[in-house]
């Protein structure tokens, strides 16, 4: 049954994505495809393009930079790959550490996890989907040290405060998806219509309208003080924030609503909430990892080749794409299990490889945990209503309605 649901909520998202998946599950590590370029599935084989930086760009067809390229400008091809990736990496490294992540993480989500708690133990239902929305929404807000405020007559306009002064998140997460979403249909193709790229740019001038106060007042604790503490332009730092407020939401708040139907689709919820302590603890880990890898939900990872490479026994030419398959070779050795020990093939694949593994694992990781542990607390906890998110590029649930087992 979980499984059912998981590729229901992947072909949902994209009937070309299921097609895709359900295709390379059968065919070779790695094959060309007309079209679509390169499509490899083996988890090896990936890291070793993900980790070659000599022979593999994520600027130029094929990749997410050539994207983001066309929408703010030939400038953040320095900032997303160049000498000013690794400079600001190497200088920002410590607001991303697992210390950072939970001093970020512990007080912005707590308010999302006690009122779930609440309403948990109170025999009322929860919509996870929600509160993951919002819970994403709050811990990037924070992150970047924007004023949520600047958000608040739009999400009131668009009806997205449930009462719970709530909806500034809820905008932040659905133009951050909003724009993510315009980059469907691009696996064969990255260059973007003008229509399309009008209005990416438009959705990101509202999402970062808060970006130049921020930049001027935030705390040295928050990525856009350390941008201005560092002499971070302010260009620079807009670009930083659109990359931030979209790959730190979806991806996250996706990991967040399906680990939590797998955990109580597989009947291992209980499981957890009976354990105690340490006990807990360490399966609550486990959960956190194996939610991460039967979701990635990244499922795919694109790359322009620069130069002419030989991966698993194929010639791939300077000019191709590559098409890295990441959910397919995570959720090759089987479904979401507790008991499943640490696979070293796939370690962290959910989060890339190489020079740009995701720089919010630590941050990621902390909020499912935070989530999960929350629920286990709360005693364990049956999926009563579910809904797959249609058209969107990171599969997720639109609604998730879970309650609390007696
Ligand atoms: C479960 C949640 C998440 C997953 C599965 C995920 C996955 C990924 C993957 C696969 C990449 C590499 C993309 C590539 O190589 O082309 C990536 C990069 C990135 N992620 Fe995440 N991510 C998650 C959460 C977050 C969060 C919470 C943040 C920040 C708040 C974040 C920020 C970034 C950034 C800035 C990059 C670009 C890194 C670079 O190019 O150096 N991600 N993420």
């Amino acid at each position: 049954m979980a499984g059912r649901h998981e590729r229901t909520v992947i072909r949902s998202a994209s009937p070309a994505l299921g097609a895709l998946v359900s295709a390379a599950r059968l065919g070779p590590r790695i094959l060309r495809v007309p079209r679509l370029g390169w499509v490899v599935r083996d988890p090896v084989l990936i890291r070793e393009l993900l980790v070659d930086h000599r022979s593999t760009s994520l600027l130029g067809e094929g990749g997410v930079g050539h994207l983001w390229s066309q929408v703010l400008g030939d400038w953040v091809e320095d900032l997303f790959d160049g000498a000013g990736h690794h400079s600001l990496r190497t200088r920002a490294r410590d607001l991303f550490t697992e210390a950072a992540a939970h001093d970020l993480v512990a007080p912005a989500a707590s308010p999302v996890t006690a009122l779930m708690t609440q309403r948990l133990m109170a025999g009322t239902t929860v919509d996870i989907a929600d509160l993951a929305r919002v819970l994403v929404g709050r811990i990037v807000v924070a992150m970047l040290g924007i004023d949520v405020t600047t958000f608040l007559a739009e999400a009131d306009a668009a009806g997205l405060d449930h009462g719970d002064d709530w909806g500034a998140y809820r905008l932040v997460f659905a133009r951050g998806e909003e724009l993510a979403a315009l980059a469907l249909g691009t696996q064969s193709d990255t260059t973007l219509a003008p229509a399309t790229v009008d209005r990416a740019r438009q959705i990101l001038e509202g999402l970062t309208a808060g970006v130049p106060r921020a930049y001027r007042t935030a705390p040295e604790s928050t990525v856009l003080g350390r941008c201005r503490a560092l002499g971070v332009t302010e260009q620079e730092a807009t670009g930083l924030a659109s990359l931030l407020l979209v790959a730190g939401t979806e991806t996250a708040a996706s990991a967040i609503a399906r680990t939590a139907a797998l955990l109580a689709d597989t009947g291992q919820a209980a499981r957890l909430a009976t354990a105690t302590g340490s006990d807990r603890d360490d399966l609550v880990e486990v959960a956190v990892r194996e939610g991460l890898r039967v979701t990635t939900p990244a499922p795919v990872i694109g790359r322009h080749i620069t130069r002419d490479v030989t991966v698993g026994g194929r010639t791939l030419r300077a000019g191709d794409r590559v098409l890295a398959l990441t959910y397919v070779a995570n959720t090759a050795p089987g479904a979401f299990d507790l008991d499943r020990p640490y696979l070293p093939d796939n370690r962290h694949l959910w989060f890339g490889a190489g020079r740009h593994l995701c720089l919010g694992a630590a941050v990621a990781r902390a909020e499912l945990r935070q989530v999960i542990s929350a629920l286990a607390a709360a005693g364990p906890w049956t999926v009563v209503d579910r809904e797959a998110a249609r058209r969107v590029l990171i599969p997720t649930y639109r609604r998730l309605v879970v309650r609390r087992v007696a």
